[in-house]
């Protein structure tokens, strides 16, 4: 079933775009967008290219892009309607019999990907039954009780990083660092088999970027053994419960409903994946922006109470899922456009995020923006980002710990090396020196 995910989900085809007929467009654009390719991660190498976002935004905001050997997919490109799309279940649904409704490329489903349930893939009301279950295990009880050593494993990170000189590369030795750490810390592995768990869930991320690609074996030997190590885990915690989210989970009853083991193994291989490439992006995403804009960093500095809308502003401009899939289960009209039962629909948060009906200067990094609603955990539908707070709490500490500890704005050492992908707004590596804060 993990196989639904994204890591897994390339979107790599033939590039190249067919002149097909092009619904969709305003008459006479239909030149410039041949250029457009969302569908190749070579498009995203080289930075997110927000030009060809801005453009169907504003000249083709519901738009069909062609894609070789398919049938074509939905591209949604404003706020309104990615808002709409998320939170509307029953026109746009999150199921497909094909699997691959994360991403746009479906896939077979096979022995392992049937018999288990895992909530990004389902609809109401299924979705709303599981959902209300692995909530017990979020709520912000549970979250907040994380925070202290949240801190403390924080602070030993970025210690190292500033001992580490001019040889800091931020995404390695902070970023996924941290992510790992915290994911390991929700889930209650012990410290001996943290290793295991962070091997495991950097082989199952994989990527198309060949600096990270392994084999599928290789992917499917780390599913099983995380699989088999949930098991071991629950069947611990069942022995001897304890005041965390396993034991919540594996109690949590609502009108006679529970999670089988299997969903739950699936659960722990879901938030394994989901809050680990994601909060590591958009804390190296974070700090590059402040690099970018050393007077936000000062007054970060002056003035961390800014801390929080720091955030928001950070989670905005990465958007580190650029867009989720979903499948028109009945004719319907998106902004005066006609999509048909059985298409393929593709919302896309960063465009969204970067939308400037409603983002005044959308293109403006600014730390104070107020309001700041942004869609990078999704637009309040049912499958909005239920890992949303803890991701919060990571950066703002991440954010609290580095303007105490270090003092002059961090500074590039190197080269920035962008992930090739569509789908996560990645950093690989994002060379930097942190220098100590002095006095
Ligand atoms: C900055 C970090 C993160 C971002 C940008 C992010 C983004 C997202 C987005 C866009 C969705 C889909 C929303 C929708 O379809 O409406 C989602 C769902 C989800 N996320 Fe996150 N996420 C982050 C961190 C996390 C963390 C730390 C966890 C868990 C520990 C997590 C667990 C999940 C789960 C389980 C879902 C599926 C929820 C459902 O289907 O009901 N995420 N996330």
């Amino acid at each position: 079933m993990i196989h639904l995910f994204w890591y897994m989900l390339s979107l790599a085809g033939p590039r190249g775009i067919r002149k097909d007929p092009i619904l969709g467009l305003d008459e006479g654009v239909a030149m410039d967008v041949a250029h457009i390719d969302l569908l190749s991660p070579d498009s995203f190498v080289a930075g997110v290219p927000h030009e060809w976002f801005t453009y169907l935004r504003r000249h083709a905001p519901i738009y069909r892009h062609p894609e070789p050997g398919g049938p074509g997919f939905w591209v949604v490109t404003r706020y309104d309607d990615v808002v709409e799309v998320g939170r509307d279940p029953e026109s746009f649904s999150s199921e497909n019999e094909r699997g691959g409704v994360v991403q746009l490329r479906d896939v077979e489903m096979d022995d392992f990907n049937r018999g288990g349930r895992m909530m990004l893939t389902m609809d109401p009301p299924d979705h709303t039954r599981y959902r209300a279950l692995v909530n017990k295990g979020f709520v912000p009880r549970m979250i907040q009780a994380l925070a202290p050593h949240i801190r403390e494993i924080t602070g030993a990170i970025v210690q190292r990083a500033i001992a580490k000189g001019d040889r800091c590369d931020f995404v390695v030795d902070v970023a996924a660092e941290l992510t790992l750490q915290v994911i390991a810390e929700l889930l209650g592995v012990p410290l001996e088999d943290r290793h295991k768990v962070f091997q495991w869930s950097n082989r199952m991320i994989g990527s198309e970027d060949p600096e990270y690609a392994i084999s599928d074996e290789l992917v499917r030997q780390a599913q099983i053994e995380m699989f088999m190590y949930a098991n071991d885990l629950a069947a611990q915690r069942r022995k001897q419960p304890r005041d965390d989210i396993v034991t919540t989970l594996l109690n949590a009853e609502i009108n006679g409903d529970r999670l089988s083991e299997i969903d739950f193994n699936l659960f722990f291989l879901l938030l394994a994946v989901a809050g680990n490439e994601t909060t590591r992006n958009a804390l190296s995403h974070g700090l590059l922006a402040l690099i970018e804009h050393p007077r936000q960093y000062q007054m970060l500095v002056d003035n961390p109470s800014l801390v929080p809308a720091a955030t928001e502003e950070i989670l905005r401009w990465a958007s580190p899922v650029m867009y989720f899939r979903r499948n028109v289960t009945r004719d319907v009209k998106l902004r005066g456009q006609q999509l048909k039962a059985g298409d393929k629909v593709s919302i896309w948060y960063i465009s969204a995020n970067r939308d400037e009906e409603i983002f005044k200067d959308p293109f403006r990094f600014d730390i104070t923006r107020s309001p700041n609603e942004h869609v990078a955990f999704g637009g309040g539908g049912p499958h909005y980002c239920l890992g949303a707070n803890l991701a919060r709490m990571e950066i703002n500490i991440l954010l609290e710990e580095l303007v105490k500890r270090v003092g002059a704005a961090p500074k590039l050492t190197g080269e920035v090396k962008r992930l090739r992908s569509n789908f996560i707004n990645g950093i690989k590596h994002l060379p930097v020196q942190l220098a100590a804060a002095t006095g």
